[in-house]
């Protein structure tokens, strides 16, 4: 986007670019992923958008959260597409006509004003409610931000804790390789090995409209998405009842919402509400993850299929994530740091950014997806993880790296990992977001939201309060 332009010191060109493309994003109520690939709301962007939009503007930042969880169910779910009405059916697979929620979700409580996917993402949502409040505390407060959100968060964690326990052994298990972000991540060849695909002719895949055929998911992994959200679907969105044919417990989830549990409890506190309760459920999940998820031989995290309640041996980055819980056991983050360091995923060494995936695996491509890319969420995460474990310099190397790349790469969607070269689509919000987040962070840009141009504060005034 800044090709054509001299060459100038990286801190301005971030600030003018990462402006531009959460500004070009913007519908008005929320931020699209991208304007092509993803052109309606989704769950775990949004909520990182939030955290470095929050720099140009707490209160959009609020809005954008606010519009996703107008979409929650009634069950507590926060699902992880809300469809814009105005944007063609075929401008994304599936569509809602696939999934149908107001009708298909009815009885599990989905909205009849709003259509939207019927399975979730990451909860990353309490903590970017916290953060986005932190930036402006006086707008929140006269906005009721926190106020508002409060039960809302509480009802969504609660449905994962509760509805999604799938295993009885207290932490929360994903239904689709979607709902933990990392569609693709070798992690869930095997349990996707079970999956039939759906035949190849009865939908239309729209993503590959936008970008390279070897960047994303192949046509087999389609088939089997298609035929677990349809299957989802077809028993009404319910949890209950038969094992679902692919139920995982994944690190990251639900090491994002021990996060996130100790950012409600922060939440609570600041809206008069008893933070003990969350704190306590933060520490039940820690213990949870530690017991269940943890693997010394590899120094990682792993995921557990629940099919046959094993660890599947396959190192994703989801398994560097506990790093931001804060009450890890300092061993264990000590050994992860390692892992993090060492050839496995190459920090401060072979790679510029963390991998996606195992760069010694059998499956590991630079390009594909989630099976080697790095990607900016993960690398904001492990950044943030670094420094809440004391391994600051680390942070501030791969901090310098993420902001590098991400103007680099016209802040791509993922990069690969060695060379930084861009992946997937461009002008990606999230990477502009996070790539902002680390530039205030990091004392390059003033702490105070930054100016926008008039064009901005235009829509700013049309489209917040
Ligand atoms: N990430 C998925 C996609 O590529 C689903 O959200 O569409």
């Amino acid at each position: 986007m800044e090709s054509g332009e001299p060459h100038q010191p990286a801190p301005p060109r971030l600030l003018r670019g990462a402006r531009r493309v959460l500004l070009d994003n913007w519908t008005g109520t929320s931020t699209v992923p991208s304007r092509g690939l993803y052109p309606h709301q989704w769950s775990w962007d949004s909520a990182f958008i939030a955290i470095g939009l929050r720099h140009l503007s707490a209160p959009r930042a609020q809005r954008e959260l606010e519009t996703l969880l107008s979409a929650q169910w009634g069950d507590g779910r926060i699902p992880h597409i809300v469809f814009n009405p105005a944007v063609p059916l075929d401008a994304y697979f599936p569509s809602p006509d696939f999934w149908r929620s107001s009708r298909a979700g009815a009885a599990a409580g989905a909205p009849a004003a709003v259509e939207t996917s019927g399975i979730v993402q990451p909860p990353v949502h309490a903590l970017a409610c916290l953060l986005v409040h932190r930036a402006d505390p006086r707008t929140s407060a006269r906005r009721g931000f926190l106020a508002r959100l409060y039960p809302k968060l509480a009802a969504w964690h609660r449905y994962l804790t509760e509805a999604r326990d799938l295993g009885g052994h207290g932490l929360v298990a994903v239904v689709h390789p979607w709902e933990p972000g990392m569609d693709n991540s070798p992690c869930w060849d095997a349990p996707l090995k079970r999956i039939e695909p759906a035949a190849p002719g009865t939908f239309r895949r729209a993503d590959l409209h936008h970008g390279a055929a070897a960047d994303r998911p192949t046509d087999l992994d389609y088939g089997r998405y298609v035929r677990l959200a349809a299957d989802y679907r077809d028993r009404g969105y319910r949890d209950d009842g038969p094992p679902p044919a692919f139920a995982v417990e994944d690190p990251g989830v639900n090491a994002l919402l021990i996060a996130s549990e100790h950012a409600l409890a922060e939440i609570a506190t600041a809206v008069g509400a008893a933070p003990a309760p969350h704190r306590a459920r933060a520490r039940r999940l820690t213990d949870a993850l530690v017991k269940r998820l943890w693997d010394p031989a590899t120094g990682l995290f792993l995921c557990r299929d629940l099919r046959d309640d094993t660890l599947i041996p396959e190192r994703g980055a989801a398994g560097l994530l506990p790093l931001i819980v804060p009450g890890l056991p300092p061993a264990l983050a000590a050994h992860l740091i390692r892992t993090a360091t060492g050839p496995h995923f190459g920090l401060g060494a072979a790679a510029r950014l963390v991998p996606s995936y195992d760069l010694l695996g059998a499956a590991f491509d630079a390009s594909r997806y989630w099976r080697g890319p790095a990607w900016f969420n993960v690398n904001w995460l492990v950044e943030r993880g670094l420094r809440l474990h004391g391994a600051a310099p680390l942070a501030d190397t791969l901090r310098s790296a993420a902001l590098e790349v991400a103007v680099s790469s016209g802040f791509a969607e993922y990069v690969d990992p060695y060379t930084g070269q861009a992946r997937g689509t461009r002008n990606f919000s999230w990477t502009a977001a996070l790539a902002l987040d680390l530039l205030v962070a990091s004392g390059g840009a003033g702490a105070e939201p930054v100016a926008w141009d008039r064009e901005t504060a235009a829509v700013e005034a049309g489209g917040t309060d």
